[in-house]
């Protein structure tokens, strides 16, 4: 699914000299690389503000309770994400509130949130949280109508995005704020955990780096309660190595994507979809939007029959997400059912990522589309 050593490689002598200035000025915890590493990234993404933390779940929820998201408050969101998407709400204290995915992207249907938002009866939202999913963005222009006329906040899942635009805006820089996630997967990576709070609101972000650090403001004077979520000196000086080449990667992944496309064509598989027949329905990349192609997606009937034959043949690929959120054991208390989300739950059972890196070869992915060819025949 993906070789890390070929990123690796070409930059360790830089990423090893950035460890060893770590080590020279001892700054392990937040620290001179850290500040740099969040300076950088804010220039790239056209944002005003970046704050580093520990994770992409910490990110999340110190985004949402800087934006004063918390108890009595519901949050809409999505149920076909990576599981910290729902909990981090939770742990604001606030309502996760699920709407189902347009099948096409697998995003936030912005349709099926607002039938939610009409329901009587429900806490009263106010955010939404979008998930731009295998990294693309959710449907920008239709949630930022959808905020304004609710007046509801916009806070971003960026977790698998980084690079990805809309309309030219990168995300990071669309809502009130948003969460990054740097696990070593992501497109921008670090060695271990991180992740980064972006936001265009200045107290949002001077909340952010209190929250971080147990509400301090002052040293050893706590304001409010806060969390230990600070980013590693490590991660800060790794990350702003590689936030010089990561738009490069995410070039290279287009490429992919697009090899990936011409050779599903070039042997008759690729279904306009959205759902799957007997061949495969490929992703694709909306109209204003820029795909990061965190993972390239393909849609497909007898999904676990082909990952069986795929896993025989040295075929590497994953389920990005089995099972949808509200029907996972921890979520049982906010009393969804299966049924109660067709779409997710059709995508569960369909979906497959396949191998995708910016250093995956030409012949390497012919030997994953003949493998699926020769299932499908
Ligand atoms: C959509 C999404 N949200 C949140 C996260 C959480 O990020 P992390 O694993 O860095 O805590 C991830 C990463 O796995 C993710 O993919």
């Amino acid at each position: 699914m993906l070789d890390l050593g070929r990123q690796y490689r070409p930059i360790r002598g830089e990423l090893l000299a950035a460890l060893e200035q770590v080590l020279d000025n001892r700054q392990f915890v937040l620290g001179a690389a850290v500040a740099a590493f969040e300076n950088a990234a804010a220039e790239q993404l056209g944002v005003a503000h970046a704050i580093g933390c520990a994770s992409g779940t910490d990110a999340l929820w110190l985004a949402l309770a800087s934006a004063g998201i918390g108890r009595g408050m519901g949050v809409v969101t999505t149920p076909f994400s990576f599981f910290a998407s729902v909990s981090a709400i939770l742990r604001a204290g606030a309502t996760p509130v699920l709407a189902d995915i347009e099948p096409a992207t697998f995003n936030l249907d912005p349709a099926t949130v607002e039938f939610v938002l009409d329901k009587p009866g429900r806490i009263p939202v106010r955010a939404i949280l979008p998930v731009h999913l295998y990294g693309q963005c959710a449907d920008w222009d239709a949630f930022t109508r959808l905020a304004r006329e609710r007046g509801l906040m916009l806070i971003e899942d960026a977790a698998q995005a980084w690079g990805a635009e809309w309309n030219g805006v990168h995300a990071g820089a669309l809502g009130d704020a948003a969460a990054f996630s740097f696990y070593p997967t992501k497109n921008l990576s670090a060695a271990g955990d991180a992740g980064l709070v972006t936001t265009n609101d200045s107290a949002v972000a001077e909340r952010v780096r209190t929250l971080r650090q147990h509400g301090m403001r002052r040293r050893y004077h706590h304001d409010e309660l806060g969390w230990n979520a600070r980013m590693d000196g490590f991660q800060g000086a790794i990350l702003s190595v590689k936030l010089k080449y990561v738009e490069g990667w995410n070039q290279a992944r287009r490429a992919v994507a697009a090899r990936y496309d011409a050779l599903f064509r070039a042997a008759g598989l690729a279904e306009s979809g959205p759902y799957p027949d007997r061949g495969v329905v490929l992703p694709r990349e909306v109209s204003g939007s820029r795909h990061a192609w965190h993972q390239y997606v393909i849609r497909t009937a007898r999904r676990d029959v082909l990952r069986e034959f795929l896993n025989a043949r040295g075929v590497g690929s994953e389920i990005y997400y089995p099972i949808p959120l509200h029907m996972q054991e921890a979520l049982r208390s906010l009393g969804y059912r299966e049924g109660d989300f067709p779409e997710a739950e059709r995508a569960a059972r369909e979906v497959l990522a396949l191998p995708m890196f910016p250093e995956l070869r030409d012949d390497e992915q012919r030997r994953v589309v003949a493998a699926i060819a020769e299932f499908l025949s």
